[in-house]
């Protein structure tokens, strides 16, 4: 976080920040109504689609007793009449204790962060960072393994574009993974990200298949979409986006624990006959999102896990 407090990315986080954010996570897990952010404001300013990214910090932002402004759809703003996205965020500063934000443009989160005192919250930026999936994505990680450390993680789709696995891979460095990238040539993971890994001493592996055998190694089977939207050539979407199909026959080998993560959306990567195998989580790591947004906002506006520990504000 930078020094406004802004979550631009987990990759500057320590192993203590994270795990105190997981705890206070899982203190809105155990009561997710609480009235401690009476009187604040949450803008959400979402430059892209979204269902759960912007639905969650809603709901959270709901039911910690704050309130919420903002656009789902950049058309409505003054953004199409020519105003900046500087401009557009001094405004919103004007307005708001907090801003929740996701923009197609790499980097456009940082450069908010540094136009303004009011916390940025970076709600996917491109194909960069996407903190707050992280945040959840840890969060369902360490609930269903008991842990953070040592485990195999298979990040299975497109790794070029995918802003979720790389903003998992880099904040993962605390907790000694290995990571297995399994991606066609086109979509692998980008230079950047596995010098991140030499650089921090996080062990890979990469592969272009996806089967029983592959997936017999796993703890975490992350899966991810392939992002048409990221694409300049259509023809090459087309080439790629079929080439891994989970489904549930191809599960048999798994270890027990074994659970899979999609950041969602899908379209056909997991067939729905996953859905209710034993191994299937993404419904309940989307679920995730709303604790771990909850305790993100609290967090840049400077509630402690003690405050949330000691609040007599819950509401059953
Ligand atoms: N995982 C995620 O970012 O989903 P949305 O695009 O629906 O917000």
């Amino acid at each position: 976080m930078s020094e406004n407090r802004s979550v631009i990315t987990l990759a500057n986080l320590t192993r203590e920040k994270i795990e105190y954010l997981l705890k206070m996570a899982a203190e809105f897990e155990r009561h997710p109504n609480r009235r401690i952010l009476e009187g604040k404001v949450v803008a959400t300013l979402f430059f892209e689609p979204s269902t759960r990214t912007r639905l969650s910090f809603e709901t959270a932002a709901n039911r910690l007793g704050a309130r919420v402004i903002g656009f789902a759809d950049p058309k409505v703003t003054s953004g199409t009449k020519g105003e900046s996205l500087k401009d557009t965020i001094k405004m919103v500063s004007n307005y708001a204790d907090v801003i929740v934000m996701r923009h197609y443009l790499e980097g456009a989160a940082l450069y908010a962060s540094e136009v303004t005192d009011v916390p940025i919250i970076n709600a996917g930026d491109g194909s960069n960072q996407h903190p707050s999936q992280t945040m959840l994505d840890m969060y369902s990680i360490n609930k269903t393994q008991g842990t953070l450390d040592n485990l195999n993680i298979f990040l299975v789709g497109d790794l070029k574009y995918g802003r979720t696995v790389h903003s998992l891979l880099m904040a993962m460095r605390h907790f000694n993974p290995t990571f297995h990238f399994i991606a066609p040539k086109e979509l692998e993971m980008p230079e950047e990200y596995k010098l991140y890994c030499h650089q921090n001493e996080i062990r890979f592996t990469e592969g272009t298949e996806l089967n029983e055998d592959v997936i017999q190694e796993a703890d975490i089977l992350y899966m991810t979409r392939v992002q048409k939207e990221r694409f300049t050539d259509l023809m090459e979407y087309e080439r790629v986006k079929d080439a891994f199909i989970l489904g549930a026959d191809m599960l048999a080998k798994a270890k027990d624990n074994m659970k899979i993560l999609h950041p969602l959306p899908r379209i056909n990567e997991i067939k729905a006959d996953v859905d209710d195998n034993p191994h299937a989580y993404y419904f309940q790591q989307a679920q995730n999102g709303l604790y771990a947004r909850e305790a993100l906002i609290s967090d840049v506006l400077n509630y402690t896990l003690d405050d949330i520990i000691n609040d007599h504000t819950i509401i059953q």
